[in-house]
């Protein structure tokens, strides 16, 4: 087996109504580096599950009038089918809200109040009068102290992404009953003494955080320069991980504190050896996140991590993702913006969004997606360079030579190192994790196709009876479906598969470090159906 790579895609909270946003945040990148590390013969390990815990399954379950254990099977099972109709790849897609997770988050509090890292403090708490409740998080709504957002979150604002503590947060209001009636009440809280893991943080962050994509670690070095704050790690919750020290029964963990280990529980839920990876300094550790996620992946997991003293595999890469737009707005399930995954396989099938979500990909900055670009990138790139591509070249050659890969002898030199340029294009960009570059790559590597097809013309070769010529330009053309189909199958595995199958023999989908001819001269091939079919736009979609 290859080295190890450990690979993570953020756990999303078990009540998000999953839409474009989340492929594009982490679930894709993630997805399309699993495949091509594997494609590559690397020894892999892939998970993600549902974040169970916290305020949105509180107030969500609150919502739907259901008890939260009820309500997250429910949202859980969407998930499922959303992992399985876009073709992601996990070990595992698992859920933090399980006995593994509680026994691992308890020892990890355990070792770190052993070493003086944890102190009870007196805090002044959000209490809702209305609600007879302390309010913690996303139980509570106000303006940002940051920014002046008027939906800030209790810990969190999304617009400038922000956190705070919740007594920062200006005119305070409870999400449970709207009532603006909240004072500030005297509680006990456990501290994580994060100032005490500031020199060894920096240290290792000055180490890690340069190999990181641009806007991750510009985020992480801002946290740098501010310093490490001592952060609540329990709340005045019902749901969410039991406490275990005596005189917090009433209170549960943070959820912040609890998720990132998620990471490691759905792991061991894994039948795979999981400490291979997790306790292996020689493995490379991927994680993939929306940038409102880069906080707590760059400081308060890792300081966690490091805080234990007991070999925990940190980030090697983290890859963050700005934010996904669409038609000019915020996707938001209340107002009805954007795609919702329940139904977006009815507008197209999964490999058109992968493709078209990776190409759109918001790398550098915020990025608008519409429906108008995504019909432009399937039927020009999709269907028109690649499924054309395939469907012409057995077509034509089906008509004029049987079911059998016509005659070539040897690679054509011009087209080799055309071809291997732009796949070590490929290869370096998805080894860095530059999904726009990739797709890039990926496309002008098609286009060569295209391009060599236009110009040996082998339907006019065969016109004028140059049948030995016609059959060198397809036996050509066959080579090149087979490396497209080994090439693409991190982005467009359904396709890629069909290519795979246009071969009645079944050659493998490893990564090539170059171009070569892996389809022998007479082999059997069948014409497959389309690839792709072009997108309508309606008025209604
Ligand atoms: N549930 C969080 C969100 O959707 C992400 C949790 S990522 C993890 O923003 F690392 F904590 F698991
Ligand atoms: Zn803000």
């Amino acid at each position: 087996m290859g080295q190890k790579y450990l690979i993570t895609s953020a756990l999303p909270y078990v009540n998000g109504e999953l839409h474009i946003g989340h492929l594009v945040g982490c679930w894709l990148p993630s997805d399309v580096y699993a495949r091509f590390c594997r494609a590559q013969g690397r020894d892999v390990l892939y998970v993600c599950g549902a974040d169970e815990h916290g305020t949105p399954a509180i107030v969500g379950a609150a919502k739907e009038n259901m008890p939260i254990k009820e309500y997250n099977d429910k949202y859980y099972e969407k998930h499922l089918q959303a992992v399985s109709d876009f073709n992601l790849s996990f070990d595992l897609y698992g859920r933090t809200h399980t006995e593994l997770q509680e026994k691992l988050v308890q020892d990890l509090f355990t070792r770190l109040e052993n070493q003086g890292l944890i102190e009870e403090r007196e805090t002044i708490q959000p209490f809702s009068v209305d609600d007879d409740m302390f309010l913690a998080d996303r139980q509570l709504e106000g303006t940002c102290p940051k920014c002046g957002y008027e939906k800030a979150r209790g810990d969190q604002c999304d617009n400038c992404s922000a956190t705070y503590e919740a007594t920062e947060l200006k005119n305070p209001r409870s999400v449970i009953s709207g009532s603006t009636n909240i004072e500030m009440r005297k509680t006990k809280n456990l501290f994580f003494l994060a100032s005490k893991m500031q020199e060894e943080w920096r240290n290792w962050l000055k180490e890690h955080a340069p190999k990181w994509s641009k806007t991750a670690s510009a985020i992480a070095m801002g946290w740098a320069n501010e310093g490490l704050r001592d952060t609540s790690i329990t709340r005045d919750l019902k749901w969410g991980i039991p406490v275990n020290k005596p005189g917090y029964e009433d209170k549960v963990f943070y959820v912040w504190f609890d998720a990132p280990w998620g990471y490691v529980s759905i792991s061991m839920a894994t039948n795979k050896d999981w400490e291979s990876w997790w306790k292996n300094a020689d493995c490379f550790y991927a994680q993939f996140m929306g940038k409102d996620n880069v906080k707590f992946h760059s400081v308060f997991f890792p300081e966690q991590e490091l805080a234990m003293h007991d070999n925990w595999k940190t980030v090697d890469m983290l890859k963050s993702m700005n934010f996904l737009n669409f038609e000019g707005g915020k996707i938001s399930k209340s107002t009805g913006n954007g795609i919702f995954l329940d139904n977006a396989l009815t507008i197209a099938p999964s490999d058109c969004w992968r493709y078209a979500l990776m190409a759109s990909a918001p790398e550098t900055d915020d990025t608008d997606f519409t429906m108008a670009r995504f019909a432009d990138i399937v039927n020009k790139d999709l269907n028109g360079m690649l499924g054309n591509f395939v469907s012409r070249v057995c077509k034509l050659s089906n008509k004029n030579f049987g079911d059998v890969v016509p005659n070539g002898n040897g690679i054509d030199k011009d087209l080799e190192t055309k071809i291997n340029e732009k796949l070590n294009d490929l290869t370096n960009a998805l080894e860095k994790c530059e999904f726009r570059d990739a797709v890039f790559a990926l496309r002008s590597l098609w286009a060569i196709a295209n391009e060599y097809m236009t110009v040996k013309e082998p339907w006019a070769l065969v016109k004028n009876g140059d049948m030995a010529g016609a059959a060198k330009a397809l036996n050509e053309c066959f080579q090149m479906i087979d490396l497209f189909a080994r090439v693409s199958q991190p982005f467009i595995p359904d396709a890629a598969e069909k290519m795979q199958n246009v071969f009645k023999i079944k050659h493998d989908l490893s990564w090539p470090t170059k171009y070569e001819h892996r389809i022998a001269n007479g082999e059997k091939f069948v014409v497959p159906e389309n690839l792709f079919n072009r997108i309508e736009l309606t008025n209604d979609k």
